[in-house]
């Protein structure tokens, strides 16, 4: 199956939103604003699967002008399309060096995070559930 990796547009939205709203207890809440902030800033990609022409997975992220870290904010690839090597294509957009908090009760993104080499270097008390701090430099 053949992927396509780009910047969405703002007619991508709705269907963006949805694979957050179906991961909504890892990824919590994600705004129609936070996406369209990251079709401005150049900081959000989509994959896309070609022969189906919908969108199956996005990674949105913001660097940090003072220090030029980057938090990733939003990361969802579909059930139906996971370990198929998506995450890892859209991980290789996102600018070095990279912080981020993964809530406990995503056992994929720990997963797929140490996998990626990323180190775990805190794990804090959030709003809901335990959250594990991730890095890579
Ligand atoms: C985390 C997520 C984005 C990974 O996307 P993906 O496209 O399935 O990941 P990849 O196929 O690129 O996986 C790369 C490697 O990560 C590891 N990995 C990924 N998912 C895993 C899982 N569920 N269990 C164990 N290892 C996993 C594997 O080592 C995998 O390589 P392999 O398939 O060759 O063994 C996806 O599982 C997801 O959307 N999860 C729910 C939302 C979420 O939790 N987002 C992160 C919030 S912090």
């Amino acid at each position: 199956m053949s992927k396509l990796y780009l910047p969405p547009t703002e007619s991508d939205i709705k269907e963006i939103s949805k694979i957050a709203d179906y991961y909504s207890n890892e990824l919590g809440y994600v705004s129609y604003g936070e996406l369209r902030d990251g079709i401005e800033g150049n900081s959000l990609i989509i994959s896309k699967d070609l022969n189906t022409n919908t969108i199956v997975g996005y990674v949105l992220w913001r660097t940090r002008k003072r220090d030029s870290i980057t938090r990733v904010y939003s990361f969802g690839v579909l059930p139906s399309y996971s370990r198929q090597g998506i995450g890892r294509e859209l991980l290789k957009f996102v600018p070095r060096p990279i912080i981020l908090s993964c809530p406990e009760s995503s056992v994929s993104g720990r997963e797929f995070y140490l996998s990626q080499g990323f180190k775990n270097f805190n794990i804090k008390q959030g709003r809901k559930q335990k959250l594990y701090e991730f890095k890579l430099d």
